[in-house]
């Protein structure tokens, strides 16, 4: 059994991730901003999370909805000032809310001055602060790479008569992080913001960072269908998670490990075993690689237990888990499993082993909100029309309450509402037991106080076409059986080869609370318990 020793915060902690621009309105202009998030942060202190990552708030013409910045160190106007910032963190600090923001290093805006200058000549010193390449012989692009948002992955420059490589959008260009200038560059801006006080980033596509030398062509991808992204269609074996990239993955750590108690997450989309290679030899890489298992694969028992198990497995010495159920990028979890399912992933999220990351609105049922096509913001969605790509739905404003537009502007909110949002708000969950904000709250305060649940081991005991079970036990403090029935239909447990003896102590619904145990459990369809067992 795992001693409850001194564990970080972050390890302790729940993140609770807010995309600014829907969060709130305080300036009565449609767009969420800083002040707005001021003014909630009483909300998520009530709600019991530890730490914000918010979303870009940088300068940024807005491309990629400020995952294209044109100045690192400055806060766009439409968010708020410099001086909101610095209130913002002040009074996240003294509610005791850590304050995380997002990293943006693999590329910039094509409006940074870096770029300007870069492409202005062959000759200029910022030149090879980017990736330029001449064309084929034919004029074509240099290798068949993909953007992520659509077509080539190459853009023609007619001034310079050559083509410059982005991995997203043509406005977001990469960085050439081979460049000692540019990782010089980047992680002078990191400092700038630790200097401020943050207490760390989320790094955007951290694994993107470094290229193939030789930029060799990728190779064709034999499971493409044509329902997904036409990225999709080669592997980016060369355009990503190059060897090299662990290199600089650890300068950033570095710079981390230059204050204290600060984190670094990373934003990785790669299976398990590449994925925990971002820990870094003896923990020099990021503190947390995102885990997005729970959101990429189907919401299935035996799937779901194994991807858990593999992972627990695979992770190396010291490696901290963490665990995702939504983000901006991604269908909201509602809208993948259905509000029943949705309140037994909620007991997975908050009682596995390591840190959870929260979505705003994910602690309200917030669904996929169906944005009409004419009303679609969102680059990947308008590139890719016939897709149903648009990340737009998971990115609508913020229920607060049953007035006009929930409470979360007064003006035209940038994106539309939900059309639930009488029902589905922070105003009337608060009051009615049932709510999944209730079922919220109530599993965050039981993680905050048992340290089995923050802290402990981690061990499966049971799973089948239905249930995924395991057990939370930290030495000298109570330990957790939890149960879950990840299907619509009853299932029958019971316990085999040990005792399972204790009383719910939280559940998908509040009747099964109290529930006395005694080595076996029947479970109506989407319902899960969280067992306390008998010392
Ligand atoms: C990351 C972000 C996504 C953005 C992309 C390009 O995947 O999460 O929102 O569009 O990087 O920066």
């Amino acid at each position: 059994m795992q001693a409850a020793q001194q564990h970080l915060w972050w390890q302790e902690g729940v993140i609770y991730q807010i995309y600014p621009r829907s969060f709130q309105d305080s300036n009565q202009d449609g767009v969420g901003d800083l002040p707005g998030i001021i003014q909630r942060l009483d909300y998520l202190k009530w709600l019991g999370v530890d730490a914000i990552w918010i979303s870009p708030i940088f300068e940024s013409p807005m491309a990629d909805f400020g995952y294209d910045i044109s100045n690192y160190t400055g806060i766009h106007p439409l968010f708020g000032t410099m001086a909101d910032f610095d209130q913002l963190l002040q009074e996240a600090h003294a509610r005791g809310l850590r304050v995380l923001l997002d990293l943006v290093p693999n590329h910039t805006s094509d409006q940074h001055p870096w770029f300007l200058e870069s492409r202005s000549s062959r000759d200029n010193p910022k030149r090879d602060w980017y990736i330029w390449k001449d064309p084929l012989p034919d004029g074509s692009p240099p290798n068949n790479w993909l953007a992520m948002f659509g077509g080539t992955a190459w853009e023609w420059d007619e001034a310079t008569q050559q083509y410059y490589y982005h991995g997203f959008l043509k406005e977001q260009p990469d960085l050439n992080w081979r460049n000692p200038e540019v990782q010089a560059a980047m992680l002078d801006v990191m400092r700038f913001w630790f200097d401020k006080g943050i207490d760390g980033f989320r790094i955007d596509v951290i694994y993107h960072m470094i290229k193939d030398a030789n930029f060799r062509n990728n190779p064709a991808n034999p499971d493409y269908t044509p329902n997904q992204a036409t990225y999709n269609q080669l592997l980016p074996v060369y355009s990503t998670d190059q060897p090299e990239v662990h290199e600089i993955v650890q300068m950033m750590r570095q710079v981390a490990n230059e204050y204290e108690d600060r984190v670094l997450i990373g934003e990785i989309y790669l299976p398990i075993s590449k994925l925990v290679t971002y820990y870094g030899v003896d923990n020099s890489g990021v503190h947390l690689p995102f885990n997005f298992q729970l959101l990429t694969l189907p919401w299935e028992a035996l799937q779901v237990a194994s991807a858990i198990d593999e992972y627990e497995g695979a992770l190396p010495q010291d490696g901290w888990p963490n665990w995702v159920l939504g983000n901006h990028d991604q269908p909201r979890i509602i809208s993948r499993v259905g509000a029943a399912q949705a309140r037994v992933a909620a007991l997975l999220l908050l009682t596995l082993r390591g840190t959870p990351t929260i979505y705003y609105g994910e602690e309200i049922g917030m669904r996929d909100v169906p944005i009409p096509f004419e009303e679609v913001q969102d680059p990947q969605g308008l590139n890719m029309p016939d897709k149903n790509l648009s990340r737009d739905p998971a990115r609508t404003p913020m229920q607060w309450d049953t007035s006009e537009n929930a409470g979360f502007t007064t003006a035209k909110p940038w994106l539309r509402l939900g059309r639930s949002f009488h029902r589905e708000n922070v105003l009337v969950q608060q009051e009615d037991e049932y709510s999944m904000l209730t079922l919220y709250r109530r599993l965050l305060q039981l993680r905050k106080q048992e340290p089995a649940l923050a802290i402990g081991s981690y061990t499966p005991i049971y799973s089948d076409t239905q249930i995924v079970s395991y057990l939370r036990q930290a030495e000298g403090h109570d330990s957790f059986f939890i149960l879950l029935n990840l299907s619509h239909r009853p299932c029958y447990f019971k316990a085999r080869n040990m005792s399972i003896r204790g009383t719910v102590e939280a559940a998908t619904l509040p009747e099964l609370e109290g529930m006395e145990v005694n080595d076996t459990l029947n479970l109506a369809g989407d319902e899960g318990v969280i067992i306390r067992l008998k010392r």
